[in-house]
């Protein structure tokens, strides 16, 4: 006789906006580690961004300082291991085996905790090593990058690039907690600090036109550091983010539409072509900027429309245009446009690309016009080409 197995999981995790996490002062983290258990003592290993440690040498001493602090509750397993940060990390199998080894040397078992102190690249290669070992461990992750505190470290998802694909392997795995500790964003360069605010303009674009308009209003401020600004947009745009996970129905991703991922088609191909030059937010700002103006032309949303958008962009320190964009092959195609089909390919089934209609709202469309994509990139080089940084601000 047939049988249908139906079963729904519970998942949930606390997502904290805070500062001074290793202030033994401060009981957040010994708490979150202890909410499900508070009369055990918590085995814990930590791992740490490497351009985090560089930033922060007094690091490692805070963390087993705090530990120490809080010796009847937790207990940290070893030291802080320093691990390479940035796209390194997703690109090299061996770093992971390497963590895979120590974290089954230390014994932690499912019960214990993988902390990782870093950027949306660490994220991603750390919490896939603690989801396959004895099925996975409890990440928290301690988000410390403006994109990994918006966007990549708040949501349900871990990687690597194998094969040269981006993201080719990884899981679907909710983390134990996250916690986003602002203090971590003062050491970031202008390029790291800037990165998350095009995953903001994202899900605004195709989901909240007050949060859109709020985003062009505040980018020279953005541009210019101003923290209060920044901290208000990332704790927005997270909470969009998690909202979305929680109520669009396909937290695990297992239908094609992947709204999210709205401008990320070109983004993610153009990062690779860059060999992982153009980080991933700024490769996002170029890809909104690419889809919107093919909306644009397709009359889903209007010239002024575009225009705020791309002047949004490029008013919080984004280049926009990046040489590889009109890079051609040998029958002339642009290369770009090969981003169409891996994007196919890793969601699986037809192509389902997000465009907005008008800001604020959004539809999936099947097929892409290559030769409107084309005037879309030309226009972005007949209007970015000289780049502008930091110093350019006015
Ligand atoms: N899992 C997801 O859902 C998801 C979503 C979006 C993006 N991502 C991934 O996130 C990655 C990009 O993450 P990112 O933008 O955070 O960049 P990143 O992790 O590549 O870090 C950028 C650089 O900043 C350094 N760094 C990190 N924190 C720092 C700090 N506080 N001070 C100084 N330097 C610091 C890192 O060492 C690195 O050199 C990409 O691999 C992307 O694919 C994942
Ligand atoms: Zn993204």
């Amino acid at each position: 006789m047939d049988h249908k197995q139906i079963f729904n999981v519970n998942f949930n995790y606390p997502v904290a906006f805070c500062r001074g996490i290793f202030n033994p002062e401060n009981p957040l983290l010994r708490d979150t580690l202890s909410q499900q258990d508070k009369d055990r003592r918590h085995r814990v290993i930590v791992y740490i961004d490497e351009g985090v440690a560089t930033e922060n040498p007094a690091l490692p001493d805070d963390i087993r300082n705090y530990f120490n602090a809080h010796v009847n509750q937790l207990e940290l397993v070893a030291d802080p291991a320093i691990v390479p940060g940035g796209e390194q990390i997703k690109n090299d199998y061996r770093l992971i085996m390497g963590v895979l080894d120590q974290l089954l040397e230390y014994r932690l078992c499912r019960q214990s905790f993988v902390i990782a102190i870093g950027g949306g690249a660490v994220q991603d290669a750390i919490g896939f090593a603690s989801a396959i070992v004895h099925r996975g461990l409890r990440i928290v992750r301690m988000n410390t990058t403006v994109l990994a505190q918006n966007d990549a470290g708040v949501g349900v998802k871990n990687s690597m690039n194998l094969h040269g694909a981006k993201n080719s392997i990884g899981t679907f795995a909710p983390p134990f907690a996250v916690i986003n500790d602002y203090d971590f964003l003062n050491t970031l360069s202008f390029e790291d600090w800037v990165g998350g605010v095009s995953e903001a303009f994202k899900v605004a674009i195709i989901k909240d036109r007050e949060f859109f308009a709020d985003l062009c209003e505040m980018a020279p401020l953005i541009r210019r550091r101003d923290v209060k600004s920044m901290e208000g947009l990332i704790e927005r745009c997270a909470i969009m983010h998690l909202d979305h996970i929680r109520t669009n129905g396909d937290a695990f991703e297992l239908g094609t539409a992947r709204p999210l991922d709205f401008g990320h088609w070109a983004a993610h191909k153009l990062e690779g072509m860059s060999n992982f030059k153009i980080s991933h937010g700024h490769a996002v700002a170029s890809g909104i900027c690419i889809d919107s103006f093919y909306a644009m032309k397709q009359g889903w949303i209007t010239g002024d429309e575009y225009a705020a958008i791309e002047t949004g962009l490029h008013q919080s320190g984004y280049t926009l245009w990046h040489a590889e964009m009109d890079r051609r092959l040998g029958d002339g195609r642009l290369e770009l446009l090969g981003g169409l089909a891996d994007f196919q390919e890793h969601l699986g089934g037809e192509l389902c690309i997000t465009m907005p209609r008008g800001i604020g709202a959004k539809f999936e469309v099947h097929e892409i016009n290559e030769v409107l994509v084309e005037t879309a990139i030309q226009h972005l080089k007949d209007c970015f080409c000289s780049p502008i940084g930091e110093d350019q601000v006015s």
